[in-house]
């Protein structure tokens, strides 16, 4: 069977990454999850003091160190997820915090960065049979991918399906904070100037607002059937 590209992009929180996760798991491909590699970098961020009192991001001196920062994936043996490596250590849960949510699409923003990890996602996709999502994979990464997805849901049900993810995780979560994050977020990610999130011209829209997990992956794998 022919291998494809498919570009999962969308909003923060809709459900994107269990549903590439899922299809991936299905069919046999690699699944990337780029912006578990836009929070890496924000967390070596924080971790190396390049964030300023008020927010603001050390540009000159993350550039410097963009070389320094290695981010890869690997499958956990007993739960067949992929977990997130920032120079050789599992940052897996320490990449998904508030903290990082909310310092992120600042970092998303840098030119610098996003050339430095498009280039590893390109590479990582170059022997097709994978599926990716994120902002701009549709747009700037994969322009050409087979199959393009672009995901929406309303803020406050993306939100609470977060919320709910957290609590479950038995973390400390508000929903007025959650939501707010959300909020922001889209803000950022849609006004940034560097590959601004939008749909795809060629991307099939999906509002899974009213849809279950279950819907969505049969959704989705009719979608892959569709284009292979
Ligand atoms: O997908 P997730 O919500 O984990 O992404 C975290 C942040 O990384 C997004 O809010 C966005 O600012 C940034 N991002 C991006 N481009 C991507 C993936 C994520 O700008 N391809």
């Amino acid at each position: 069977m022919k291998k494809i590209i498919i570009a999962i992009d969308g909003f923060s929180s809709c459900g994107k990454s269990t549903m590439a996760k899922d299809l991936a798991r299905e069919v046999g491909y690699i699944y990337i999850d780029t912006g578990a590699m836009y929070r890496a970098v924000t967390l070596y961020c924080i971790e190396h003091n390049l964030f300023n009192a008020d927010g603001t991001i050390r540009e000159e001196e993350l550039k410097t160190q963009m070389q320094d920062i290695h981010i890869s994936f690997r499958l956990d043996a007993e739960t067949q997820r992929p977990v997130t490596y920032l120079n050789g250590a599992d940052v897996e849960n320490r990449i998904r915090t508030m903290e990082v949510s909310s310092r992120v699409s600042p970092v998303a923003t840098l030119g610098f960065v996003r050339e430095a990890l498009v280039r590893q996602q390109q590479e990582m996709g170059k022997d097709k049979g994978i599926v990716m999502d994120g902002r701009d994979i549709g747009t700037v990464v994969f322009p050409d991918a087979e199959l393009k997805i672009f995901v929406t849901a309303s803020a406050e049900i993306r939100a609470r399906r977060r919320y709910d993810e957290l609590k479950a995780k038995g973390e400390e979560a508000s929903f007025e904070e959650i939501l707010h994050n959300v909020e922001e977020r889209d803000r950022i990610d849609q006004n940034r100037e560097v590959s601004p999130l939008r749909k795809a011209d060629d991307a099939v829209l999906l509002d899974n607002s009213n849809m279950t997990i279950a819907e969505q992956k049969e959704w989705l794998k009719r979608q892959f059937d569709k284009a292979v």
